[in-house]
C-alpha cells in the first residue's frame, strides 16, 4: 500500500466518525424539547387553558379533547357508573389517592374524583399511568370503565386503577365548570 492510499483511508475513517458524532449531537438536541413538552410546568399549564363546550355530550358517552398535546376524557356518566364507583371501598383500591389536581392530598373516593357533586361528570387525562398509552373507554375492561390494551390495565368507572401494571389512578387535571355547558381545563 502506498502512502497516498493509506492517507486516503484514514481520511475516510475520520469523515465517517465526524459525521456519526454530529448525528449524535443532533439527536440529543431533538430529544430535549420533546421531553419538556411531556412535562409542562405549572406556569405553562396556566397559560394554556382551554374551554370545552360539553352541552352535546349525552349521558353514557365520552368526549375526548386534546389539551397540551395529550388526550383528556370528559365523560358524562350514567347513574349505574356513579353508583358502582361510589359503592367501592377505598381499601379495595391499589391507589388510595384521588390523583386530582383540584384536590391535592384527597383520598380516592368517587366524590373526590368527579367534577360535580352529583358525580355525573368525570374529567381525566386519557393517559395510562403505566407507560402512557391511551386507554379504551365506553365500559371497557373488567371494572366497566377503561382498559389499557398495551399491557392490560383495568380502570373502574371513576378511572381508578383496579388491576394490571398501572401504578396510579388516571390523573385528573385542573378543571372546573365555567358555566352550565362549559368546562375549563387548566
Ligand atoms: S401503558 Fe397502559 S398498561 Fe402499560
Amino acid at each position: 500500500m502506498s502512502h497516498a492510499e493509506d492517507h486516503a483511508g484514514t481520511r475516510r475513517d475520520f469523515l465517517y466518525y465526524a459525521t456519526a458524532g454530529a448525528g449524535a449531537v443532533a439527536t440529543g438536541a431533538a430529544v430535549w424539547p420533546l421531553v419538556n413538552q411531556m412535562n409542562p410546568s405549572a406556569d405553562v399549564q396556566a397559560l394554556s387553558s382551554i374551554r370545552v363546550d360539553v352541552s352535546g355530550i349525552e349521558v353514557g358517552t365520552q368526549l375526548t379533547v386534546k389539551w397540551l398535546g395529550k388526550p383528556v376524557f370528559i365523560r358524562r356518566r350514567t347513574q349505574e357508573e356513579i353508583d358502582a364507583a361510589r359503592a367501592t371501598a377505598i381499601s379495595d383500591l391499589p391507589d388510595g389517592s384521588a390523583e386530582n389536581a383540584n384536590k391535592p392530598g384527597a383520598d380516592a373516593s368517587d366524590e373526590n374524583r368527579s367534577l360535580d357533586e352529583s358525580g355525573e361528570w368525570l374529567v381525566m387525562m386519557g393517559v395510562c399511568t403505566h407507560l402512557g398509552c391511551v386507554p379504551l373507554g365506553n365500559g371497557a375492561g373488567d371494572f366497566g370503565g377503561w382498559f389499557c390494551p398495551c399491557h392490560g390495565s383495568h380502570y373502574d368507572t371513576a378511572g381508578r386503577i383496579r388491576k394490571g401494571p398501572a401504578p396510579r389512578n388516571l390523573d385528573i387535571p385542573v378543571a372546573a365548570f365555567e358555566d352550565e355547558s362549559t368546562i375549563k381545563l387548566g
